[in-house]
């Protein structure tokens, strides 16, 4: 298959604030003069903002790590995982087409790709939500045939299963990964047969569809505010430990210009993430009390962006957080760009204990990774 950029190109590309934190703070993970190894990164870091890889995304990437434009290119075009053409905004499918897959009925699902998707691969579905291609094997293949949709697998697919996701998908809502046949894991369908004592004690998903279910961010585009940025291998002092010593991080690569483009995922809000709760505006501060503001970064779920944005909302401190009510989190969630993050991680849980002086478990990672200023 030719590989090369679209005729049609976005006029300029720029990374979140969050996300060119995170893309700076990888630079930094190699010697200097050896940040091109920072390459393939900061574009698929591109690809999760946007869904695809533009010609002004590989050419800021290439202004950032000091390389010829043709350089990043030959990467974006050699790694099939780059997607060089625009992808649906809800989902890009990607259906596995190797052994196991295929007997097991990988063909019925491509045959609904091209029925409800487009006739092509690569190719925008009418309205603009989907795209579809057919991949190698994506080692899931106990579970066959199955698809990845956005971050996550969807296993023991059959077509109607198939065509009931997209609607689904289509209709903003995102269902649960995983096997899709009334299957924990991998274990034979009629149950397990061997070591049933592992039956009790199963929690209602197996890890993975839990963790995705958790994180809930399957089909959306990243804007760098979902995981905290971690860079334990920056000294508080400012310098990089290495082998050889502590040497100072290369100079953070220039800002590029400021995104004139909306994101394909400020058009798709899944249904999934709104809730029938009266509002009610908490108490808020118009600056931190003396002795300075609490870290909020220690709540789980809140990163350098999050932080920023809840001060300008009039929250410094935990006890803060700690008060809301329901309806002052529902006031306060109306205003976050991705719902439901507040009670998913519990934020009011972990402020009580915080502005009680106690540790949380994620307060003592981030501690010990030492990625924010005590
Ligand atoms: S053959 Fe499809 S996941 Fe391995």
């Amino acid at each position: 298959m030719l590989r090369r950029l679209h005729p049609e190109q976005p006029d300029s590309f720029a990374f979140t604030p969050a996300n060119l934190a995170w893309a700076q703070a990888q630079v930094t993970k190699f010697p200097e003069g050896r940040q091109a190894s920072a390459v393939i990164p900061l574009l698929w870091r591109a690809q999760e903002q946007e869904g695809w890889l533009t010609r002004p995304a590989i050419e800021t990437i290439a202004d950032m790590l000091g390389m010829a434009y043709i350089r990043v290119l030959e990467v974006a075009s050699f790694y099939f995982m780059f997607q060089l053409q625009p992808v649906g905004s809800v989902a890009h499918i990607q259906i596995c087409g190797t052994t196991s897959c295929m007997i097991c009925g990988a063909e019925d699902l491509i045959a609904v790709c091209k029925e409800k998707i487009a006739d092509k691969p690569h190719t925008l579905s009418a309205d603009g939500k989907f795209s579809w291609e057919e991949v190698e094997c994506l080692g899931s293949c106990t579970n066959a045939p199955m698809a990845q949709i956005g971050k996550d697998y969807y296993e023991d697919l059959t077509a109607k299963r198939f065509g009931e996701l997209l609607d689904e998908l289509a209709a903003g809502k995102v269902p649960v990964p995983g096997p899709q046949n009334g299957r924990y894991a991998s274990e034979p369908l009629k149950g397990l047969s061997s070591l049933t004592d592992y039956d009790s004690g199963k929690t209602r998903y197996n890890a993975s569809v839990q963790l995705a279910t958790d994180i809930g961010d399957t089909v959306k585009r990243i804007d760098g505010t979902e995981v905290p940025l971690l860079t334990p291998w920056i000294g508080k002092d400012g310098t990089v430990a290495s082998r050889a010593g502590k040497v100072s991080p290369p100079p953070a690569p220039a800002a590029p210009k400021p995104a004139v483009k909306q994101t394909p995922e400020a058009k798709f809000k899944p249904e999934t993430a709104t809730k029938e709760v009266g509002e009610e505006k908490p108490l808020t501060l118009s600056a931190a009390r003396e002795g300075g503001a609490d870290d909020l970064k220690l709540l789980k779920g809140v990163g350098p962006k999050l932080e920023v944005l809840l001060n300008e909302l009039g929250f410094h401190h935990f006890d803060q957080v700690a008060a809301w009510t329901p309806a002052q989190v529902a006031w306060v969630d109306a205003r976050l760009k991705f719902k439901g993050r507040i009670e998913r991680d519990g934020w009011v849980e972990q402020a009580r204990q915080l502005a009680a002086g106690e540790e949380t478990e994620f307060a003592k990672r981030a501690k010990k990774d030492g990625f924010y200023d005590e």
